[in-house]
């Protein structure tokens, strides 16, 4: 087996060119961070949705710029090989671009190795800023968390022709603007699928078909662990498995071989 080597953006681009799909997962503190890390998952992203499976609130809005530290400070201590992506939250990128670089410079100084934001087309001078001063950046589009309550809750999008002509226009902003990955979020499949295939950054996917160039699901989902009803896209990868451990390598094997997500159980 050859020698791991910490993952860098070079090796993202370079595995989307080459057709092998990244493998992404939330991950929020040290024990868990060592465990993915250790199973070869790709990306690490200290999502902001530790506001709603660690803290328990109904939505991400809650989430402070000291606790997004905080939880990249924890996962970025045990990791070593995975590329680790922070959520900017709610409220630390939508005044001005100043305030935004500041606040994505506290996360890097956590130990991110890139920062993603939600927002389209009128993000990409903030893409752009943060970019210029050496900030990776990871856009998110489609159902975006932090707008759930303009999207009017949790919805798949891009479900006409004119919001699939935004989502190009906003993708192809980011892109252009310097954005080096993106995640798209509960759209249908075939239209994930152009989407991809019209950037040339990695995409990943969550509720977005097999099209993506990789896949990311919330941890606690995945574990089975969340509680509610969960999304039909979200397989759990304990069924079938002996410890947490086992079920993380099956989740990193099943989506580099195209085994997850499956689009017969996609339903949109
Ligand atoms: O916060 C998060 O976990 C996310 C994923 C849903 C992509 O943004």
């Amino acid at each position: 087996m050859s020698e791991r080597h910490p993952m860098t953006l070079h090796r993202l681009k370079q595995m989307h060119a080459v057709g092998e799909k990244i493998s992404m997962l939330t991950c929020y503190d040290a024990a868990f961070a060592r465990l993915l890390d250790e199973s070869g998952v790709d990306a690490l992203l200290v999502g902001d949705s530790l506001g709603m499976v660690v803290q328990g609130h109904a939505t991400t809005l809650p989430v402070t710029m000291a606790q997004s530290v905080y939880h990249t400070e924890c996962v970025t201590r045990a990791n070593r090989f995975s590329w680790v992506i922070t959520d900017m939250p709610f409220g630390s990128y939508q005044g001005t671009i100043e305030q935004a670089i500041e606040h994505a410079a506290q996360l890097m100084k956590a130990g991110a190795h890139m920062v993603k934001l939600e927002g389209g087309a009128w993000a990409a001078p903030l893409v752009r800023a943060l970019v210029e001063r050496g900030i990776p950046v990871c856009g998110h589009l489609g159902f975006t968390p932090q707008s759930v309550f303009s999207l009017g809750g949790y919805r798949i999008q891009g479900r006409d022709a004119v919001a699939v002509q935004v989502l190009q226009a906003d993708a192809l902003a980011l892109e252009a603007a310097g954005a080096s990955l993106l995640v798209l979020e509960l759209l249908p499949a075939t239209v994930a699928r152009s989407l991809t295939s019209q950037l040339s950054i990695p995409v990943i996917g969550i509720g977005a078909g097999s099209g993506c160039s990789g896949q990311v699901l919330v941890l606690h989902d995945m574990l089975g662990v969340s509680g509610g009803r969960q999304p039909r896209f979200v397989r759990n990868f304990m069924q079938g498995q002996n410890d947490i451990r086992a079920a993380v390598q099956c989740y990193v094997a099943d989506v580099k071989s195209g085994r997850f997500p499956d689009d017969t159980l996609h339903g949109y």
